[in-house]
């Protein structure tokens, strides 16, 4: 019998299958904390800094969350960020996240932050570091682990990069890692050689976005340039079979966000999206959420998205979840805690969440 619309969320599926799949443990390796800025936020940190933004309510917000492409997501991405200042503010929306990840199963989580877009305008970039740390502080004081990951601007000068890495080289002990990421084609990775360079040398991990709109190369020379030990995105690796080997002998993840894909047009539906494919390759394919908040539901939406529109199967969802603790940079003690909550969950239990 067909669902009534009050049992149906937004994936279509059952509502008692959506609970079961939030309660699924997971890690979010791909999330940019400025992309989690829901509309009420917006608004609410617009009236407590006294900014006007130029939208007339909250359906005209919701209005622009039209994409056509990368480019056409990050112009508003980038205006609508305008609104977060200080600690507060990044504390406030880094909280908001963590209570919305914890109840779609995350139990893990490395955030992204793009610390030039908010120094660009004055903020000071310890400011965003100590919101989200208190954010993240919360969130380890309800059993989730995480970190943070500083990541450039590619297409603002490198030395801007440089100079922001510098600015927080006295905080690295803060820090997990370092990314790159906003528009992707023109801006290949080898232009961020000495900038990765010097995070090595600071003792920090290193991820770079590859292979989302830019060609299979850029995820090449992200691997072999930058040192980049997961890829985010990637999902143009398939353009090339050696590179899919090797990312298969090499076991190195891909942080792919399907419902990011669909809404900047990089696959025409989710029922064309290529994460089984990558996964039958035998890649290390893990799901994200992106920026939940433009493209339409957190890591289980996509989770659930994922099984409805495959019929997926409580064994294809549990080795996803197994892929967010194996890729993730969480202790060997933390990811056998971790495999040990998804076990509970693969026998029919962790259904706390359930209800
Ligand atoms: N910044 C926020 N989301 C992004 C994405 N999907 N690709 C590149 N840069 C981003
Ligand atoms: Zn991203």
């Amino acid at each position: 019998m067909a669902p009534s619309l009050g049992e149906r969320s937004i994936s279509g599926l059952q509502a008692d299958r959506v609970a079961r799949i939030r309660a699924l443990p997971t890690a979010e390796l791909h999330l940019h904390i400025e992309g989690t800025l829901e509309p009420e936020l917006a608004f609410e940190l617009a009236a407590r800094n006294g900014i006007a933004l130029p939208f007339d309510s909250l359906d005209d917000l919701r209005s622009r969350y039209e994409f056509t492409d990368l480019q056409s997501f990050l112009d508003l991405y980038y205006e609508c960020m305008a609104v977060l200042r200080t600690r507060d503010d990044f504390r406030t929306l880094g909280e908001r996240y963590v209570q919305r990840a914890f109840e779609q199963g995350v139990r893990h989580v490395e955030i992204f932050f793009d610390a030039q877009a908010h120094t660009v305008r004055g903020v000071n970039a310890e400011d965003v570091l100590d919101g989200l740390l208190d954010a993240l502080e919360t969130g380890r004081q309800r059993g989730m682990s995480g970190g943070l990951i500083l990541s450039f601007l590619r297409d603002r000068p490198v030395l801007e990069a440089m100079d922001t890495l510098e600015s927080l080289a006295h905080r690295a002990a803060d820090l997990l890692a370092v990314g790159l990421d906003s528009a992707e084609v023109g801006y290949p990775p080898q232009l961020f050689v000495p900038v990765f360079a010097r995070a090595k040398e600071l003792g920090l991990h290193r991820v770079a976005h590859a292979g989302e709109e830019g060609p299979a190369e850029y995820v090449r020379d992200a691997l072999d340039l930058l040192g980049a030990e997961r890829i985010d995105h990637g999902v143009r690796s398939l353009e090339d079979p050696e590179l899919i080997k090797r990312l298969r002998d090499e076991r190195i993840p891909l942080t792919v966000c399907p419902f990011s894909n669909v809404r900047l047009a990089v696959v025409p539906d989710l029922t064309k999206h290529p994460i089984l494919d990558l996964l039958a390759a035998g890649v290390l394919a893990t799901v994200n959420s992106d920026d939940p908040a433009y493209f339409g539901g957190y890591l289980a939406d996509n989770m659930a998205g994922l099984a409805e529109a495959f019929d997926l199967g409580d064994d294809v969802l549990v080795r996803l979840a197994r892929n967010s603790v194996e890729g993730s940079f969480a202790s060997v003690e933390r990811k056998a805690e971790l495999h040990a909550l998804i076990d509970e969950w693969a026998r029919g239990g962790g259904g706390e969440l359930l209800g």
